[in-house]
């Protein structure tokens, strides 16, 4: 394709049924917000720009929209105020497409369309002719219905309100995804009326204008309803979200990825696995996340902004989550069950962390192990070193951070409070229960907890009797 694809996306409407103070177009489907999945494929499909329609709840689409920003892709919103219909809606957007490109026209309420799809259709438009994307459906009630002549060129679209008996009979619809070229659509928008059942400016009323000036309108018929679903509801929504995670599990196990229940997985970002990559039920991976070759994924683990390597085993109900720092889980590591992994947590090979602990923005070198009810914050943390139950870094002063350095080989034994910044020298042992405060030299045994007090004869308070 040569000619410029400039999108239009329309997102003005009400939703209603969505029965919620949030924006129909924001509410997410994996983890992103329908209008992002809309603008996600315009991008995959090369466009030069967006023009989004905003009305409805536009003071907080808009910023969504400048949030969502990708790199060759103009964005702009333009308000639809007040809502007259979907050919006014694209009345909107005019100024704002150059003359020299095709309109791909979207609904920021659609948001499993394919990109592949939308290049047939373009392909179909050729920068010349009106291309519709059309579907039949078993039950096409609400939906404008695409009416052909005899030799099957298509004449017009009539919507349902507006349909006799006979137009109603029609199972192929339009989608409500249009291409046509720019300087063509301009001239049609100008000549829309609202003379209808719903006394609307129809957008689809453009397919008689291009018949009337001998502008071919082609359909791309395609079989998949879910690529043109729109949501409208809370029901519709949860649907379409089930149908893209178990699209995304097929394609995850056409890889070989073994998941034990496909319908039990929730990938909000993206998943990228090595080969012979186990996952239990019920985990949910955000954002951008790495398992490497033979990791298994126990039952119940949230996911985020991690990278996994080769051979790691994640037990059950762990929750790592790296948001910009991210985490990293070395080969051969062992993590949970219940542990916590937090930004910036960087676990090297062989590395063990068990339940109940907790690790933030800190480094444990190969071989390290933390197995039960632990916290290391802001802790570089050498090979092999054991880091007993109950043992913490009090890496805030209430002010600022300060960092621990455990060297090699260091035992921490339980229970033991690391006052940063405070460093353990190589080989050393921390006897439990011991707060450090101090630096300790290598290989010693380092105590520092008060005397044990024991009292003779002393009585535990009674219950008062009962009545
Ligand atoms: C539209 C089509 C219909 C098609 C159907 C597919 C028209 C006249 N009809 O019908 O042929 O089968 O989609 O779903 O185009 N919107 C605005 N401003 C408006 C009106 C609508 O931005 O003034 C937006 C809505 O937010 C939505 C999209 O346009 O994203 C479609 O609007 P909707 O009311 O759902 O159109 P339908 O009447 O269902
Ligand atoms: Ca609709």
């Amino acid at each position: 394709m040569n000619v410029p694809v400039d999108v239009v996306v329309m997102a003005a409407g009400k939703g209603t049924r969505m029965k919620s103070r949030t924006p129909k177009v924001l509410h997410r489907l994996a983890g992103k917000a329908l209008v992002g999945h809309v603008l996600d494929c315009a991008a995959q499909v090369g466009a030069r720009r967006a023009v989004v329609i905003t009305g409805h709840g536009a003071d907080q689409v808009e910023p969504a929209v400048a949030a969502w920003g990708r790199a060759g892709l103009a964005l702009q919103c333009v308000r639809q105020e007040p809502q007259l219909g979907t050919g006014h809606a694209v009345q909107q957007a005019a100024p704002a497409l150059p003359d020299d490109g095709v309109t791909l026209v979207l609904s920021g309420d659609v948001p499993l369309t394919q990109p592949d799809t939308l290049r047939a259709l373009l392909t179909l438009c050729d920068g010349q002719h009106l291309a519709l994307l059309t579907l039949d459906m078993p039950d096409p009630t609400g939906y404008g219905r695409i009416v052909r002549n005899a030799a099957g060129d298509v004449q017009a679209i009539v919507e349902h309100k507006d349909a006799s008996d006979a137009q109603r009979a029609i199972t192929e619809i339009y989608s409500g995804i249009m291409a046509v070229p720019t300087r063509l659509l301009r001239g049609w928008l100008a000549r829309l009326d609202n003379r209808n059942a719903q006394a609307e400016y129809y957008l689809t009323d453009v397919v008689k204008f291009a018949v009337a000036d001998g502008v071919r309108v082609l359909g791309h018929r395609i079989s998949d309803a879910l690529q043109v679903a729109g949501v409208n509801s809370p029901v519709q929504l949860a649907e379409l979200e089930r149908a893209y995670q178990r699209r995304l599990a097929n394609g995850l196990m056409a890889d070989g990825v073994r998941l034990a229940d496909p319908a039990r997985i929730d990938v909000r970002g993206t998943l990228q696995c090595g080969q012979d990559v186990d996952i239990d039920v019920n985990c949910v991976f955000e954002g951008a996340v790495t398992l490497g070759d033979g990791v298994r994924i126990g039952a119940n683990c949230v996911i985020a902004n991690a990278r996994i390597e080769a051979g790691a085993v994640i037990h059950p109900f762990t929750h790592i989550d790296g948001e910009k720092a991210g985490v990293s889980v070395g080969a051969g590591a062992l993590v949970g069950p219940f542990a916590r992994l937090r930004p910036g947590a960087q676990l090297g090979a062989e590395v063990h962390i068990g339940n109940f602990v907790e690790v933030k923005n800190s480094t444990l070198a190969a071989g390290a192990k933390a197995n039960h009810l632990a916290y290391l914050g802001d802790a570089t943390v050498g090979e092999r070193v054991n880091y007993g139950a109950g043992s913490i870094t009090a890496n805030y002063d209430g002010a600022n951070k300060h960092r621990t350095v455990i060297e090699d080989d260091v035992h921490v034994g339980s229970n033991c409070v690391l006052v940063a910044p405070v460093t353990l020298g190589a080989g050393g042992t921390v006897a439990g229960g011991s707060t450090i405060t101090k630096d300790t030299p290598a290989g010693a045994l380092s105590v520092a907890r008060g005397k044990q007090v024991s009292i003779p004869n002393w009585k535990r308070p009674q219950k008062a009797p009962k009545g």
